[in-house]
């Protein structure tokens, strides 16, 4: 079956390749509403000339974006408003379909007609006929094929991140970022200026926030995670600001391109940069150097809530943000907030007792809504990360959700506005391919395939409340990402594919389609030099187990990809065998599986996994309390599918939130056994611990349980991370059921969540 799906995607990808070509390549991304490509085309030429209404003065920058890129790709000067042979016309004129965004395009071999509600557009509409036109400079025939085209977005926020307070990227980088972004009608920048490690904005009342706040020790060189804290003497060389000359222009610069520039001023943490320069503002008020990395060892980055001073100055810096930049959203972060700080700061508990708070949720809540309030005054909409919802969400707020969807769920559901941006799939600062062979990131792994498939409506909304999804934006951030190189490599082609996501109707996409036109992209990426990440060829290897059977799928994002795998241990070759179905599993063995193009083997390391069998392998698991929806591994047996989970969070683990587990395998008829164990994860930083205790229960008939042994929590192991198996060894006995009870345990003392519930991660029951 697989060999057939194999040929019949290589007879499609030939024949679309042939198709295109035989009709000159019309590979737009995103993909259209409507497009219809015809015979022929139109040749741009000397004698090409551009007619528009030279009253509608707004149209003159996008007229001049279009004939200075022709001029940059032939070097002909295009006429406007003359009599020539051949026309390209620019209509805006009322059509009750494409709305403010869209655009009709009609090319024949003797005239362009493009007509729109919307300056806009026409602009949307002229990227299109410049992604069928050659990238770089040529001498070639500029031949735009003759087609028809209806086009309009699905949705209206379609953002792309970029965190520069870690990693400064200067003007000009801005501008190409831009660029990428409209090319594809990405239409918002969501501009991260404030964090811990840099303040990157002029502001004119304060100008110590960028003498002092956008400038570190170097220390680029070392690893984010490892790099030592500031001393005094060393001199801080590295960082930059943007000037408000300098942002005027690049809003200017986006603006032209249909480009809503949402600048970010983190609040009410994530500002030891502002606290390095104004230590008075944190509750401690002590001095601190700028950070140079991830080591907040000592170090204030919250406001403080009880200071009113605080509001005085964040007043005076919105102001100035607020008067330079036209968005009508202003984000003020909002996320990760620890509140240790404030629990011990007289200020702040001061403040929560006049206000009537009963805890630091609600202060954080009073904080952000009383900035809200402040920038409804002018006139503007406020919008943050999720954790604004904690303590009570502010009137008006438009929520960003990124810790999953939940929060954005919530949001749309009290009518909020929503933009989705799950670090699943939305992060394009993690790994897309590899990890072997890629360069070195903050972890994750989302590849194109999980950014196409994304769905910005969750499921869980109703019609009327999915109203409120904006759109989706992919975020990234640079702790890791430190060269212009490597900020292209994230985005190319996961941006791309977002754009799809965002624009396209979801019934009109198409992941082989896109992996068709994305091919003539690479090209372009290509000419123009641009770094991008070619594809995931990692195999990916999916456990099943059901009905007391164990089998393994494999498959493999490239399109045109086949599989080859061992079961020895050796390294796959072309001469290993090819995968056609999912795999039985009945012995432990190593599996290891490669993808092959065109007879060659792709990616640096074949994908592994190594498989053991025991008494409870594909037996059905039955829980007491739900597995959490963001940690469902590979499905509902997960613990019985051979595969024991690693040290990498999430992959493989059953994850439940304050809850126990309480877990019963049915080992379908009685088995002689002597020995159960449970794997437990524990990720001190990820609030997962290992459980309190195991118990270990057995039963004839699934009714009468009888323990064999309670195992209880190795304290010796407490705060480091550790893969901990559980394990209980008694006198042989028949028995059918097999009941594991592992007690959810509290965030110890000394962590950030300090008596709090904690995770619970499990892979694997193991019965023998
Ligand atoms: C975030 O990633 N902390 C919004
Ligand atoms: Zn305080």
């Amino acid at each position: 079956m697989f060999i057939m799906k194999v040929l019949a995607f290589i007879l499609y990808f030939f024949l679309c390749t042939f198709f295109l070509f035989a009709q000159k390549t019309v590979s737009i991304i995103p993909q259209p509403v409507s497009l219809q490509v015809n015979d022929g085309s139109f040749v741009i030429d000397e004698n090409t000339n551009i007619e528009f209404n030279k009253k509608q003065k707004d149209l003159l920058s996008v007229v001049g974006f279009f004939a200075s890129s022709v001029k940059e790709i032939s070097g002909k000067t295009l006429s406007m408003n003359k009599k020539r042979p051949k026309n390209i016309r620019l209509l805006i004129e009322f059509n009750p379909t494409v709305g403010d965004e869209g655009y009709l395009l009609e090319v024949t071999p003797t005239s362009i007609k493009l007509t729109a509600n919307t300056k806009v557009g026409i602009l949307y509409g002229l990227q299109t006929l410049m992604q069928t036109l050659p990238a770089i400079r040529t001498n070639a025939k500029l031949e735009v094929p003759c087609m028809s085209v209806t086009d309009y977005p699905r949705f209206k926020w379609r953002g792309m991140h970029l965190d520069v307070s870690r990693h400064f990227f200067g003007p000009e980088i801005i501008k190409q970022y831009i660029d990428l972004m409209a090319a594809y009608k990405m239409n918002v920048f969501h501009w991260h200026l404030v964090d811990d490690q840099g303040w990157r904005i002029e502001i004119k009342k304060y100008p110590k926030l960028t003498e002092t706040g956008a400038w570190r020790v170097d220390q680029t060189n070392k690893v984010w995670s490892s790099r030592p804290q500031a001393k005094i003497g060393e001199n801080p060389t590295y960082g930059g600001y943007y000037t408000q000359e300098q942002i005027k222009d690049i809003i200017k610069y986006a603006t032209d391109r249909n480009v809503t520039i949402v600048p970010e001023i983190e609040m009410p943490g994530h500002v030891a940069s502002a606290v390095s320069t104004f230590p008075e503002l944190s509750c401690t008020q002590k001095p601190q150097l700028p950070l140079t990395g991830g080591n907040y060892t000592n170090m204030a980055s919250n406001y403080c809530a009880g200071n009113d001073s605080v509001f005085t100055f964040l007043e005076n810096v919105l102001s100035e943000v607020i008067s330079l930049f036209p968005s009508q959203y202003i984000h003020i972060g909002g996320d990760e907030v620890d509140k240790g700080p404030w629990k011990i700061c007289p200020q702040c508990q001061a403040r929560m007792k006049t206000e009537g708070l009963k805890n630091e949720n609600e202060l954080q809540s009073y904080f952000i809504k009383r900035i809200e309030k402040f920038i409804v005054s002018k006139h503007r909409k406020m919008i943050g990360w999720d954790e604004i919802l904690e303590g009570g969400l502010a009137p008006e707020a438009a929520v960003m959700s990124w810790r999953g969807e939940a929060g954005g769920i919530e949001a749309a559901r009290m009518k909020h506005e929503v933009v989705m941006s799950p670090g699943s799939p939305c992060y394009f600062d993690h790994y897309q391919a590899g990890p072997e062979g890629e360069p070195l990131a903050i972890g994750g792994f989302n590849t194109l395939k999980k950014v196409y498939d994304y769905e910005p409506v969750p499921r869980e909304l109703n019609e009327t409340d999915a109203k409120y999804v904006l759109g989706a934006q992919g975020n990234v951030w640079t702790e890791y990402i430190t060269t212009p190189e490597y900020l292209e490599y994230m985005v190319l082609p996961r941006m791309p594919a977002l754009a799809e996501v965002l624009w396209t109707p979801k019934e009109k996409k198409d992941w082989v389609g896109f992996n068709v036109r994305l091919q003539s992209h690479f090209r372009s990426y290509e000419q123009k030099g641009l770094h991008f990440c070619p594809g995931n060829f990692t195999v990916n290897i999916k456990p099943e187990s059901q009905n007391g059977k164990l089998t393994v799928t494999l498959s493999s994002e490239i399109v045109n990809g086949e599989i080859y795998y061992t079961t020895d241990g050796t390294e796959p070759t072309l001469q290993s065998k090819p995968y056609s179905k999912p795999i039985i599993i009945n012995s432990s063995f190593m599996l290891k599986a490669s993808t092959v193009v065109n007879g060659r083997l792709m990616g640096i390391k074949a994908a592994m996994q190594n498989f053991v069998t025991h008494k409870a392998i594909g037996q059905p698991v039955v829980y007491n309390n739900p597995v959490s929806r963001y940690y469902m591994a590979d499905g509902p047996n997960t613990l019985t599918d051979g595969v024991k989970g690693t040290d990498a969070v999430g992959k493989y683990w059953h994850g439940f939130s304050a809850k126990d587990l309480i877990a019963t395998v049915d080992l379908g008829e009685e088995k002689e056994i002597q020995h159960l164990a449970l794997g437990c994860l524990q990720h001190y930083n990820d609030w997962i611990f290992l459980p309190q205790s195991v118990r270990f229960e057995t039963s004839v008939d699934g009714i009468l349980f009888t323990e064999v042994a309670t195992v209880s929590n190795p304290i010796e192991i407490n705060r480091k991370n550790a893969l901990f198996d559980f394990v209980a060894d008694f006198s042989s006995r028949r028995v059918r059921f097999v009941k594991v009870t592992a007690k959810n345990n509290l965030c110890p003392p000394g962590h950030n969540g300090a008596g709090k519930p904690g995770w619970l991660f499990a892979d694997e029951i193991v019965a023998e």
